[in-house]
This record gives C-alpha cells, structure tokens and sequence, in this order.
C-alpha cells in the first residue's frame, strides 16, 4: 500500500495537468510507440506519452493515419505501458473507431483501457463527435480532444496547410474547444493553426491546450518523436524543431558495422567466447 502511493505520488495524473496549467507551468509531451523509446522518454521526464496514430506513418509506413487499426494501436499502446512509470499515457482512437456510433466509440476506448492499460484516450474532432466523446467519458475514461486540420480528415481538408485563418473557421474552433472542455475533456490539442487563436483559445478554458504548429501562447507542446529526433528527413514543416540528427547518426553507425563485418575487423578477439 505504502509502496503503491509512493507509485501513486510520482505518476502524472490528468489532474496534475490541470494544476501545471493553472500554475503556468508548461506540458511537454511526445509520441512513443514501442518499449525501448517509451522507456527513454519517459526516464528523461516528458509529462505526456501519447501513442499517436502516426504511428500509421512512423512505423508502418503508410501515407496517412487512416488505415491504423484499433487492434495495432492496442499492440504498440500495451508495449509503451509496459516501459512507462510516470508519464501520462495517452492514445488515439484510429480512424473509424469512434466517429458516428457513440456505443462503438465507448467499446473501443473501452477496449484500448482494458486490453493496453493506457491511461487516457484522444479523438479528433469537435461539435461531431461530441456525442462519442460524452459517452466515453460516462465510462470513467479521460479523454482528450484534438481540434485543427487534424490528420484523419486529410481528405476532407485536401491538404496539411495551417487551418482557421478565416473568422468563420476560427470562431467554429473556438466554439469546439468550448464544447470539448465542457462535456468533459481533460486536455484538448490544437494542431496547426494561427498563434493568436490559440492563444486565445488556451485563455479561454481551463483546461490544458497542447500545441503542435499552434505557437507558444498555449499550455504545452507536443511532437512526433521521430521527427523531432531527426530519423524522419523528409517530413519538415515550420514548426518542426529537430533535437538530433539520428539519420546521420544511424546511418554512420550501421556503415560502419558494414565495414567491419566486411573486412572481419568485427568480432575482434575480445568479442568472442
Ligand atoms: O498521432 C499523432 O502523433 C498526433 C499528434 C500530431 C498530436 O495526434
């Protein structure tokens, strides 16, 4: 027991979000989707572990995040659990498991809780998918909200450009975030849309806004850590800063084991039994 609320004491919690916000302290969160990077990023101390659905595109290859399956979001969420102590584990609902069928919504959050032990599940979307987003919640499990061109509607929004900068499409998403943190969200992510809305739009609830391409007037950020880490080259958006270049440092490091193999410089006599 003891042991456990040390545990407890140490885990961040949706409310400890809520509270790093009122006292103006900044949210860091990132993408993990396996054991080994889950356990790094989680030791360095990042507040927020969310197992994204770009996985789709990191790990699967895919162009977009639709094809991600609810079952292969349960397998790369269960690994980042297993390896995480103290981050809050967020995952995405994919594509087609939670839009129009609130009970098939609830089934599927229900189903990510259970089967990965995660902590929290995010959707995108706002007013249309309000319906699922209370019922989920009606089920005890955290959920955040995710507003902006938000990846699953690529098609609908044709291309990946900063979206509402146009008053209609910025007043609609002011409304949405208002309707999210009012049926019951714990965190909404704004994606890729003007600083000073969301800004704005962080002002007005209370509760924590994650930017990614929506600038630092909101309550914490959030990327992709393959992008950040620089093993992504080819994807460079603006508000993209790179932390490393493993690229480089990869492919030196596999170039050189190639060398040796080669020239059976590797295993040397220390290397061996
Ligand atoms: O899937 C993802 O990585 C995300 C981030 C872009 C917020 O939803």
């Amino acid at each position: 027991m003891a042991q456990n609320e040390q545990k407890d004491a140490r885990r961040i919690t949706t409310h400890v979000l809520q509270e790093m916000k009122a006292g103006g302290q900044p949210i860091a969160m990132l993408t993990a989707y396996d054991f080994s990077l889950a356990g790094l990023v989680d030791s360095a101390g990042v507040d927020v572990i969310l197992v994204g659905d770009s996985a789709s595109n990191v790990m699967a290859g895919h162009e977009t995040t639709l094809p991600i399956t609810l079952d292969q979001m349960i397998y790369h969420a269960s690994s980042v659990v297993r390896a995480v102590q103290r981050a809050l584990v967020v995952v995405d609902l994919p594509f087609g498991t939670y839009q129009g069928n609130t009970k098939g919504a609830l089934n599927s959050a229900i189903r990510i809780m259970k089967e990965s032990g995660a902590h929290a599940v995010k959707l995108e979307g706002g007013r249309e998918v309000l319906g699922s987003v209370e019922r989920i919640l009606s089920a005890g499990i955290p959920v955040m909200g995710h507003l902006g061109p938000t990846p699953q509607s690529i098609y609908k929004f044709g291309t990946y450009v900063v979206r509402a900068r146009e008053e209609a499409e910025a007043q609609r998403l002011r409304e949405d975030a208002v309707l999210l943190e009012k049926a019951g969200c714990f965190a909404i992510v704004l994606e890729k849309i003007p600083a000073s809305l969301a800004a704005e739009v962080a002002r007005s609830v209370h509760v924590p806004v994650i930017g990614i391409g929506a600038g630092g007037g909101v309550d914490g950020q959030v990327l992709v850590l393959h992008d950040m880490l620089g093993i992504n080259q080819t994807f460079n958006p603006r508000f993209l800063r790179r932390y490393a270049d493993l690229h480089k440092v990869i492919t030196e490091a596999v170039s050189a084991y190639l060398r040796d193999v080669r020239s059976r410089d590797f295993p040397s006599d220390d290397e061996q039994y």
